[in-house]
């Protein structure tokens, strides 16, 4: 359970500091101070967004689902007045696999795909059945 404490704009401002970093990505309010140094795109880039709303410098990078999946272990608290979904990252990407899940069902849907279907089915079935059908004229030639 990631950590839910309220915590206003006003106060997260207070953390910007290089050994007291804080700052907001998505509601979540994060203490960066440990990460710091950790930070594959540098420290300077992290205390920049300080005590700010960091969420639209943190999209504008592209994190990878790995950097997203990180934000939750530094989470301090939420936002005031943010809608929040309390909802785990690892879900997220569940609902993103269901998502792609029911994009591929749409496809399987599509008309062509359907009208392809039919095809591979009968086309096979008809080349049997004339090959049936040759055999039965052939025999039933040979008997004359
Ligand atoms: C807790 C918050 C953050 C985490 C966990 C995080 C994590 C990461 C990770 C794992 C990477 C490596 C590339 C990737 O996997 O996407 C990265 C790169 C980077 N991040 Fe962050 N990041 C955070 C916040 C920010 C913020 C607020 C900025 C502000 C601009 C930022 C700027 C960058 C930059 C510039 C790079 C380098 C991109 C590159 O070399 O192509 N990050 N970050």
């Amino acid at each position: 359970m990631v950590n839910q404490k309220v915590f206003t704009l006003a106060q997260v401002a207070q953390h910007k500091s290089n050994t007291d970093c804080w700052f907001i990505i998505n509601g979540r309010v994060l203490n960066v101070t440990k990460f710091l140094e950790e930070h594959p795109g540098g420290a300077e880039v992290l205390i920049e967004s300080a005590g700010k709303d960091a969420t639209k410098d943190f999209d504008d990078i592209g994190h990878s689902k790995a950097a997203k999946s990180m934000l939750l272990k530094y989470q301090v608290g939420v936002l005031e007045g943010f809608i929040f979904r309390d909802v785990d990252i690892k879900e997220v990407v569940h609902e993103e696999t269901r998502g792609k899940g029911m994009t591929a069902s749409v496809i399987k849907n599509d008309k062509v795909t359907q009208y392809s279907k039919i095809v591979e089915f009968f086309v096979p079935l008809m080349v049997a059945g004339y090959f049936v059908y040759r055999s039965l004229t052939r025999d039933a030639e040979s008997n004359y």
